[in-house]
């Protein structure tokens, strides 16, 4: 058994947050050994995407890391990328705790979050010390004071602190816990967010840095169609799908009733993947290849990574899965992944 699944029963015995900063504090000191081991990652998987290359079509998914604390362990660990943030441009608390929720029987997790964030100046200065070797990405966000309407600033200005220090950007206008986020997904929104950023990515020399954006699993077949238009019209790099689901009706009974008693956010892992799974494939029916996909929701397997590769994503992202079986995960899904006949 390895650590993770020694300490695993106390670990899930304590408050999800206390977990986190626990495991954080653990891996912190990792970071910090000069033998944190190599990854021996197998050259099949080596892989060209977004016009980058990755040593594995894996990546861990925003949320685990906000603030690029512990890149050197990510890579340790094997995984090819990381996704750094949400970074809001100013620091900012995030939700009142209790704020995350798992369900281990279900490999679900609820989480209301709501950004919280050191500030984009703060994660920019400890992107400058990042591992060479290692893609990563960050991902924005706008702060919860900050209107609707002026959306656009808050993505700018986190966008000229940490673009400079990172390999591709995501735009986060998925998440559910930030009040009006989701609306900035709409078409009329989407246009001028995506060709504002598009323009400061250009004032900064950044045109070849890819510009990617995040969607929710819960938008209409429709309205994933129309995006996907304006995502390409727009000349943006790739989009990313899925964020976390409002749908409650992804839980079975008698689950349901107790994930719906701790309120409201946003699920991930198991229960996720069939419904992301389907919005990802409407979404590369739409793309019909002008755009590469990024796969994530409630991937937790080699298999599922796989089957997300031959619907076509380009990547595959995972974050639940990581909480419940620990960083062994990396190692078997890379495992399968080798094994698999077909390139990736
Ligand atoms: C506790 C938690 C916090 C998250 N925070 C963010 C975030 O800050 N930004 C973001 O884009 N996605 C965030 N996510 C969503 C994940 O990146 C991912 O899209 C989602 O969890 C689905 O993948 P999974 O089923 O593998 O967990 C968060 C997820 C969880 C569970």
């Amino acid at each position: 058994m390895d650590l993770y699944g020694a300490l695993r029963p106390l670990i899930f015995r304590l408050d999800p947050e206390t977990a986190h900063n626990l495991t954080f504090w653990m891996g912190a000191r990792a970071c910090a050994w000069p033998w944190l081991p190599k990854p021996a990652l197998p050259a099949s998987l080596r892989c060209q995407a977004l016009g980058l290359s990755f040593p594995t079509p894996l990546g861990l998914a925003a949320g685990l890391d906000k603030g690029a604390t512990l890149l050197p362990l990510w890579k340790s660990l094997g995984f090819g990328h990381v996704e750094v943030g949400t970074v809001t441009p100013r620091p900012q608390p995030g939700n009142p705790k209790p704020r995350i929720f798992r369900f281990p029987e279900a490999g679900l997790i609820l989480n209301r979050m709501g950004f919280n964030s050191e500030g984009a100046e703060v994660v920019a200065a400890r992107l400058r010390r990042r591992p060479a070797g290692l893609v990563v990405g960050g991902n924005l966000g706008k702060n919860k004071e900050t209107p609707e309407a002026d959306a656009l600033n808050d993505y700018r200005a986190a966008y000229r602190l940490i673009a400079p220090q990172v390999d591709y950007i995501a735009l986060n206008v998925s998440s559910p816990n930030t009040p009006g986020l989701r609306n900035l997904q709409a078409p009329e929104a989407l246009k001028p967010l995506l060709a504002g950023m598009l323009d400061l990515r250009k004032e900064m020399g950044l045109e070849r840095q890819p510009l990617l954006l995040k969607l929710a699993p819960d938008l209409a077949p429709e309205d994933l169609d129309a995006i996907v238009e304006v995502a390409v019209a727009a000349g943006i790099s790739g989009l990313i799908a899925t964020n976390t689901t409002l749908d409650r009706g992804v839980v079975q009974e008698p689950l349901r009733a107790f994930v719906e008693s701790k309120g409201a956010g946003g699920l991930s892992g198991v229960p996720l993947k069939d419904k992301a799974r389907q919005v990802r494939q409407r979404i590369l029916a739409a793309l019909a290849g002008r755009l590469p996909l990024v796969a994530c929701g409630g991937l937790g397997s080699a298999a599922d990574v796989q089957g997300a590769l031959d619907d076509g994503a380009a990547l595959a992202q995972v974050y639940s899965a990581l909480i419940f079986e620990g960083p062994s995960l990396v190692g078997r899904i890379h495992q399968g992944l080798a094994e698999h006949p077909r390139s990736h």
